[in-house]
């Protein structure tokens, strides 16, 4: 098996099953944890993780499909990520405006956290990803994205498509203006 990705909370690997590309999530073991408790953990945001990705396709939307799902682990499509998100920019603003009109918050936002496969938009890594119907939520939701963006160009310009794209998609445009309700807030804290 081929480790893709490695990070505090998982490992990933690529495999082939019955001649399919898969990907498996394996969510690492905290050795600081009670091993009952670290046990307990690992399996209830491995669930969530699995709920949340099965429901945002029963929305319409794309994530990959789930093969199976252990205590541990998850074993799920491979998707090739054509890495041409700056092409894609509203389609994903879109994306991310339907995620949240069916209010579903990722919580963890970022270029590498959406796969771009034919011209499809897939969101992956639902680990700190929950169900809210708060404007608050939602603004954070899309500052955390807002801030990576900016982290990495340093412009406004990736961030400026993902909010065209999203005002597009939203069936409420006060979440976008929250935004610097909350980027206000921060300031002067
Ligand atoms: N189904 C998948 N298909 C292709 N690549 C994947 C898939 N799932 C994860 N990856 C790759 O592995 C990386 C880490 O996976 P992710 O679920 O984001 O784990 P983590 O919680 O460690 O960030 C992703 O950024 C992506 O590059
Ligand atoms: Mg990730």
């Amino acid at each position: 098996m081929e480790i893709i990705a490695k990070g505090a909370e998982a490992t990933i690997y690529k495999t082939k099953l019955f001649n399919k590309e898969v990907c498996i999530k394996e969510r690492n073991s905290k050795k600081y944890r009670h091993p009952v408790l670290d046990t307990k953990i690992l399996k209830t945001r491995n669930k969530e993780e699995a709920f949340l990705l099965k429901k945002i396709k029963e929305i319409g939307l794309f994530s990959p499909y789930i093969y199976s799902v252990s205590n541990n682990k998850i074993i799920m499509e491979y998707i090739k990520n054509s890495k041409k998100h700056k092409d894609k920019l509203e389609e994903i603003g879109i994306e991310i405006a339907k995620l949240h009109n069916n209010n579903i918050i990722h919580g963890d936002l970022n270029l590498i956290n959406i796969l771009t496969n034919n011209n499809k938009v897939y969101f992956i890594d639902f680990g700190l990803g929950y169900v809210s119907l708060k404007i608050e939520d939602k603004a954070t939701d899309l500052l955390v994205f807002k801030k990576t963006l900016l982290a990495l160009k340093r412009t406004e310009k990736l961030w400026v498509g993902i909010k065209e794209g999203y005002l597009k998609g939203t069936n409420n445009k006060n979440i976008i203006k929250h935004i610097e309700n909350i980027e206000k807030r921060g300031r002067y804290l």
